[in-house]
């Protein structure tokens, strides 16, 4: 059993990797308070760290914090949102204009996250069979970027209403070049327990139960599932 634990992080490490995770939110209110650039650096760094196939590494990360690219891409917003606003109806279509969205003017950074999906040529190792890794890639790199920046105290809003095209001519983004992400990062003034789109009313998070399947899909998991997946809540003792 030592043997099996060697590898285990100390207890605090373990926590704060958890901790991580579980108080990550996607934040949409931000205060002006500037990101120091050591900060940014480091969770770029963290991104930077991210899995990708056949270490690809096809991302690149540009830091936005010109307001007249800042206003460009809010106006983009405006108009996918008033399209977006229009699939709903009657009340749904009230509370999802009542939902905010984005803080892409009021975010002291925002960051586009790219994907060159051709970097380092045709062939690259574990991307024959499923060619979308590297877009999987550069994901991995979005949420290691996410929880980084948890960590120190900065939240990130996902911004993806918005037309990548015109997201990506405003950025002068090369055409063989996809925009992934569009995210706002900022201090902000506390990180709620639960996503804001459950606290409106909009969704919720469903068991992990009901998403869990063994061996075949559809099959339920056995009746010990639960000790190893039960649902761990922040602050739990691990
Ligand atoms: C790929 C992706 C795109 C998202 N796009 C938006 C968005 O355009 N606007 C928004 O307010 N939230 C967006 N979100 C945030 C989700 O609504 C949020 O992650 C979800 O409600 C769960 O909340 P939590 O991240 O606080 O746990 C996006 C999240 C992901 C992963």
């Amino acid at each position: 059993m030592a043997e099996l634990r060697s590898n285990t992080f100390p207890p605090p490490w373990r926590r704060g990797v958890y901790e991580a995770i579980y108080r990550r939110r996607d934040m949409r209110k931000f205060l002006p308070a500037p990101i120091p650039d050591k900060l940014l650096r480091r969770v770029l760094h963290a991104a930077h760290q991210a899995g990708s196939v056949g270490l690809m590494q096809p991302w690149n990360f540009l830091v936005i914090r010109d307001p007249e690219v800042k206003r460009r891409v809010k106006a983009q917003f405006l108009l996918a949102n008033e399209a977006a606003a229009a699939v709903y109806e009657g009340e749904r279509r009230l509370l999802y204009q009542r939902l905010t969205l984005e803080a892409i003017e009021e975010a002291p950074i925002n960051l586009a996250v790219t994907c060159d999906r051709s970097r380092r040529g045709p062939h690259v190792l574990g991307r024959h069979t499923i060619p979308d890794t590297d877009l999987y890639s550069t994901v991995c790199a979005v949420q290691n970027l996410w929880l980084a920046a948890r960590a120190e105290g900065v939240g990130v809003g996902w911004v993806s209403i918005l037309d990548p095209a015109a997201v990506s001519r405003i950025l002068e983004i090369p055409d063989d070049v996809v925009l992934v992400a569009y995210l706002c990062m900022g201090y902000v003034t506390r990180f709620p327990d639960a996503p804001t789109l459950e606290t409106a009313g909009w969704e919720s998070r469903v068991p992990l139960e009901s998403v869990l399947y063994y061996d075949r899909w559809g099959r339920r998991p056995p009746e010990t599932a639960g000790d190893v997946n039960g649902n761990h809540r922040p602050g739990e003792t691990i």
